[in-house]
């Protein structure tokens, strides 16, 4: 059967949802369970699909696993299989988190490349130097990094900021033999989760949050994870707080961390937008006029490349010309086509896409294309007079918990059908 979201025009929504675990912390810390002696306890996991493909991985490497209600209990302690398949890598490219760990752990493993991806090449070349400086023999033979040695601490100092490099590069270190010093750090709150989950389980670290990570490595010692808990999804968070603007609702997210979504939110206030914010909820009361606003897509605590299409997607709604530079990916205005095809007035040139805005929008089939932008689409869906029919919505499922449920509670008029593939 062929799954497709059907949404209504859905002009204006009002409620709350609760925000669930973040998709970007939970991936590498489920990867750096490797690294873990025995039982690892996780709670706030967020049921989505990459998660349970990065399980199924581990537990084709032999790790065994409960995960029900959010909750997770990991054990690596019997991983017999140090070959990251292609057939599990190629459906999610955050596989090659396992590469670090594997390799500090085993001395000796193969990860399938991962392919490019919709927004973009995505090289690994970065993850691959790292390793190189730190005594790792690489080779790239048959579509797989195979890579031996035994690792020892080093100066890295990544050319580009990669999330998921400095990532793999604080658990390589953490079982390193030796000093190593990240220099040009990630620095987004997912890359201090697991620092801080690291040095919870014993590894010596030093400048957390800052842009130089100083990892004292175990020599081989395998680490004692604490029980965890994931922070919550700034993205989701954020995902939400655009479905309120666009419709220019007031509505509550609930179970966040203001200060992650900064970034996010003084772009919105630039649109007109306020915030109420409390503890760990954030309301946005509506606009009077919504304005155009500039962005450039930038590292944390910057916008984020991951709130690009939504923020696009509310831009089309706003009265005059937006515009938006997306300096991270080469190829992530990919909704901005499908934004068009509901009748909005954009123009892309290279890395910088015009929005003429206010854009009367009507329902139309669109499709979804990468994670991000999927969510873009459905939030124009609520704005579009008449049905939008949006298609491959597997993609949605990848990142965002009970995504139809939580767009409901708010009002939104949605459902899930099926039919034979046209
Ligand atoms: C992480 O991807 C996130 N994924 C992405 O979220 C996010 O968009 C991205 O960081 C940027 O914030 C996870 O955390 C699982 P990068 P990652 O390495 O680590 C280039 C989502 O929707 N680069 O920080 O793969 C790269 O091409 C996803 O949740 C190299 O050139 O991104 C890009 O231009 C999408 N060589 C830039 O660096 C390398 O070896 C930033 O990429 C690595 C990266």
């Amino acid at each position: 059967m062929y799954k497709y979201l059907r949404i209504k025009h859905s002009p204006k929504l009002k409620g709350s949802v609760k925000i669930s675990g973040a998709k970007n912390s939970v991936l590498p810390v489920i990867a750096a369970s490797i690294l873990n002696k025995n039982d690892f306890y996780l709670d706030n996991v967020p049921e989505v699909a990459d998660v349970k493909t990065l399980l199924k991985l581990l537990k084709n490497l032999g790790s065994e696993f409960e995960f029900e209600k959010n909750f997770l209990k990991i054990n690596t302690e019997n991983i017999n299989n140090t070959t990251a398949v292609y057939e599990i890598v190629k459906t999610m490219r955050a596989s090659i988190l396992v590469l670090g760990p594997l390799l500090a752990r085993f001395h000796d493993c193969k990860v399938s490349l991962p392919g490019g991806c919709a927004i973009g090449a995505r090289p690994v070349d970065l993850h691959l130097k790292a390793l190189s400086l730190m005594g790792a023999d690489i080779k790239i033979q048959n579509g797989y990094i195979h890579a031996k040695g035994n690792l020892k601490g080093s100066d890295i100092i990544f050319d580009k900021i990669t999330v998921t490099g400095t990532e793999n590069i604080l658990m390589a270190a953490s079982l390193a033999k030796g000093k190593t010093r990240i220099i040009n750090a990630a620095k987004e709150p997912e890359i201090i989760q697991l620092c801080g989950i690291l040095k919870n389980a014993g590894v010596n670290i030093e400048g957390i949050g800052s842009d130089e990570i100083t990892i004292y490595g175990s020599d081989g010692e395998l680490l004692e994870f604490k029980k965890e808990t994931i922070i919550p999804d700034r993205i989701e968070a954020g995902t939400y707080l655009a479905a309120g603007a666009i419709t220019n609702s007031k509505i509550t997210v609930k179970d966040v961390i203001p200060e992650h979504l900064e970034g996010i939110l003084v772009k919105f206030k630039e649109m007109g937008f306020s915030f109420e914010i409390n503890k760990n909820k954030i309301t946005l009361i509506p606009a009077k006029e919504i304005k155009p606003v500039n962005i450039i897509t930038s590292e944390y605590p910057g916008f984020p490349t991951d709130m690009q299409a939504q923020i696009m997607a509310i831009a089309t709604q706003a009265n005059g010309v937006s515009i938006i530079e997306e300096r991270l990916f080469e190829n992530r205005f990919m909704h901005a086509q499908e934004l068009n095809r509901l009748g909005a007035d954009i123009s892309i040139n290279g890395k910088i896409a015009n929005v003429k805005g206010p854009a009367k929008l009507f329902g139309a089939d669109i499709m979804a294309t990468d994670l991000r932008a999927s969510s873009a689409l459905i939030l124009a869906g609520l704005v579009a007079k008449g049905e939008t029919n949006i298609h491959r919505i597997y993609h949605l499922f990848r990142g965002y918990e009970n995504l139809t449920e939580k767009f409901k509670a708010l009002g939104a008029n949605m459902e899930i059908l099926k039919e034979e593939r046209p």
